[in-house]
Order: C-alpha cells, then structure tokens, then sequence
C-alpha cells in the first residue's frame, strides 16, 4: 500500500476532517506529486475523469481528471472535504460564495504542477477548475467520499444535484490487492468531460 493512503488513513482515522487536519492531507498529497508524476504523466489518458482508489474503510478516494483544451467545470460544489494536486501543466481554480441567485466570485488562481488545493465546505466548496495553457493537463484529486453527484449552478435554477461520470483504472501506484474487483463494478465510461 502506498505511503499516501497509508497516512490519509491514519490521519482520519484518528479524527475529523477539520480545516486543519485537511490541510494535513493538502501536505500529504503535496509531498506524494513526485510518485504521483512517475506513475501518471507518462501515459496518453484521453480528457475525462478517471477513479484511481476507494477506500473500503473510511470511503475516501482519489480521481484523476485529464484536461484537454478548452475543458471547463461549471460553477460546482462536492459537499466534502478535497484536495486537489496538479500533476501536469496548469489549471485555473475560481473559487466562488455558496449563492444560489448569483454566486460571486472570490479568488483566482492559476495552479501549476507541483501545487495543490482544498475545497471545504460549507464556505469553501464553490469552484470552477478550467485547463490553462499546455496539453494535457492532469490533476490528482482527494474527496472524503465517492462523488456520485457534484453540486452544478445553472442561472435560474441555482445549486442541483447532478451525476458524475468516471473511468475506473487500476495503476500501480494505487495498487491494493485489486481493489477494483472489491469495487462495485460500473460500465459507465462517458468520455464527456466535466459538465
Ligand atoms: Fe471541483
């Protein structure tokens, strides 16, 4: 099992996910980019989201997603704690107020391979993630719990649930004992990106 789970495990079996213990697991998954790098950014991953790991006892997991040109989320939430490293090239993270008549934007940034991020909810949750700059890029990202569904803000109708799609692949790095046969198998793979 690989150091980074080993120490998320430990971190949240031990308490809850405050905003300091979150910012723990930011230094975990900060320190992990490296491995995470030499396992993932050599590969030709089509644009997408791709789950590398669930945990089958605290229920947290790890995504991938594969930007390609001109990728965008919408204004969404998670309604958990994340993480999320940039492994390859760039995004751009907009953080924005939980409003559901006309969210405001708070802050910018353009992250880039080496740098990570957190959302926390309820205050901090609100964000767009949008490639920037060069092809592809790749993030690595840790949510407490399986995003079946993000929070999506459409104008009128404000915060809905709506479905999440994602591959799931087994790599070495996430290697545990085949997790992926413990795994609730699922067909969907959905090419279409991040709406
Ligand atoms: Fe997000």
């Amino acid at each position: 099992m690989c150091n980074l789970i080993k120490e998320i495990q430990q971190l949240i079996g031990r308490e809850k996910v405050t905003r300091d213990v979150l910012l723990e697991i930011q230094g975990l998954v900060k320190d992990a980019i490296p491995e995470m790098q030499a396992e993932l950014c050599h590969q030709d991953w089509e644009p997408g989201r791709y789950m590398l790991y669930k945990d089958p006892k605290h229920g947290f997991v790890v995504m991938m997603l594969v930007w390609g040109k001109g990728d965008k989320t919408p204004i969404h939430a998670h309604g958990t704690w994340g993480v999320e490293a940039v492994i390859l090239n760039k995004v751009c993270v907009t953080n924005y107020t939980y409003c559901n008549i006309s969210p405001k934007e708070l802050c910018s940034a353009v992250l880039e391979a080496g740098e990570v991020a957190y959302v926390l909810p309820p205050d901090e949750d609100v964000h767009v993630v949008a490639q920037s700059g060069e092809l592809p890029a790749i993030t690595v990202h840790v949510y407490g719990k399986e995003l079946t569904e993000n929070i999506i803000f459409s104008p009128g109708s404000g915060f809905r649930p709506s479905s999440v799609t994602c591959r799931k692949i087994s790599t070495n790095f996430f290697d545990f004992s085949n997790w992926l046969d413990a795994y609730h198998a699922s067909t969907n793979t959905s090419k279409s990106a991040f709406s």
